[in-house]
């Protein structure tokens, strides 16, 4: 029996919702499919932990995780302290030093769900977008001085290594290549940002030679929004830095239907470390504890995170299911048009995996 630890970290918000939901929906998944066992471990970090412990996460929290196959994450933000300490204190605090680069966010217009473009079939909406996701605008460099003086001055330096930039590229043209279209898209704004973004376009150009068998484009950020709106089945792998690629996978979700349905793979290709799986919808205060949640992006954060752990039939199971429900359209949930709360959308999507539905 192949044997798999996952450590889930719900966090904030809704997080704890969809994560629930999405462990009994691999748990019935394993159950199914006989070959393997998941040890699922709960942390209970994020905020409430933070007004407790003054920290989103223990100091030795990293070395807790590092022997885990992979960690399932829900959301980390809540009103009650800033953004910004929840984020580095808790996302950016694992997605950094378990050095998960490549930040993947597909978006497909699933069949059955009606998005909000005119006359898109789902075939013509199928993306993968490729978020630089350890340095860049995220790199946390810069600073305040004078503050609180008229002169204060508040910088945040975007940082970009050759290292970097080159591993994320190429990840993303390797993906292209497993890929049918074989289509790559690069993302920058060297027209304005004149040096590191200059030296996205330079690094390409030195390794754009090893992919003869790719279709390759290159976009200023600006425009690729536009492309996404007028011509979207001009598209199939972009890559692009941590901000710009946060902006566009927004658009790309709400496209495809609904940020409610959109998953994340932080990965560590080099499996070094664990990868991370999460919805991408945040921890959506306003409809907390209300028993709403979709769960989708987070049962498709799960399907990928199967696919990465090794068990790439599961992932397909549920991957078929999330299609099955979305096609046939009874237990919608509310951002998707229907009256179908976070456990009926589960009890619909474990009947489909144990084939009851
Ligand atoms: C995302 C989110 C985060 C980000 C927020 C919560 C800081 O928008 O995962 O896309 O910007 O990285
Ligand atoms: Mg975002």
């Amino acid at each position: 029996m192949r044997q798999y630890r996952i450590a889930a970290i719900p966090g904030d918000g809704i997080g704890t919702e969809v994560i629930e939901a999405g462990v009994e929906v691999i748990q019935a998944l394993a159950a199914r499919d006989g070959g393997f066992e998941l040890a699922i471990e709960n942390f209970d970090w994020g905020t409430d932990y933070y007004l407790k412990h003054g920290k989103m996460m223990p100091e030795d929290g990293l070395e807790a995780l590092k022997p885990f196959d992979a960690i399932y994450f829900g959301s980390a933000g809540d009103p009650r302290v800033p953004d910004h300490i929840s984020l580095w204190g808790l996302r950016l605090a694992i997605c950094q030093p378990f050095d998960q680069y490549a930040n993947v966010r597909p978006s497909r217009l699933l069949p059955g769900i009606d998005g909000p473009l005119k006359g898109v079939a789902p075939e013509d909406l199928d993306w993968v977008i490729v978020r630089e996701n350890t340095e860049g605008e995220y790199a946390g460099a810069g600073g305040r001085v004078h503050r609180g003086h008229p002169e204060e001055v508040g910088m945040d330096v975007t940082v970009f290594t050759r290292t970097g930039v080159e591993r994320i590229q190429r990840f993303a043209l390797e993906l292209a290549r497993s890929r049918p279209a074989k289509h790559l898209t690069l993302v920058t704004k060297s027209n304005a940002q004149r040096h590191g973004m200059v030296m996205w376009d330079d690094v390409f150009e030195e390794i754009r030679g090893d992919y003869p068998d790719l279709e390759i484009d290159k976009m200023l950020v600006d425009a690729m929004t536009t492309r996404m709106v007028l011509n979207p089945k001009s598209i199939d792998v972009v890559v692009a830095t941590n901000l710009h690629a946060d902006v566009l996978s927004d658009l790309a979700a709400a496209l495809s239907g609904s940020m409610g349905i959109a998953p994340t793979g932080n990965l560590n290709p080099e499996r070094k470390y664990p990868s991370m799986f999460e919805p991408i919808h945040g921890s959506a205060f306003d409809i907390m504890g209300k028993g709403v949640a979709n769960p989708i992006g987070a049962f498709w954060s799960a399907s990928m995170m199967l696919e990465h752990i090794g068990e790439p039939k599961a992932a397909a199971t549920l991957m078929s299911a999330i299609e099955t429900f979305a096609a046939r359209g009874e237990t919608m949930p509310r951002d998707l048009g229907g009256e179908a709360g976070t456990r009926e959308v589960t009890d619909a999507i474990i009947g489909l995996i144990e084939g009851r539905n």
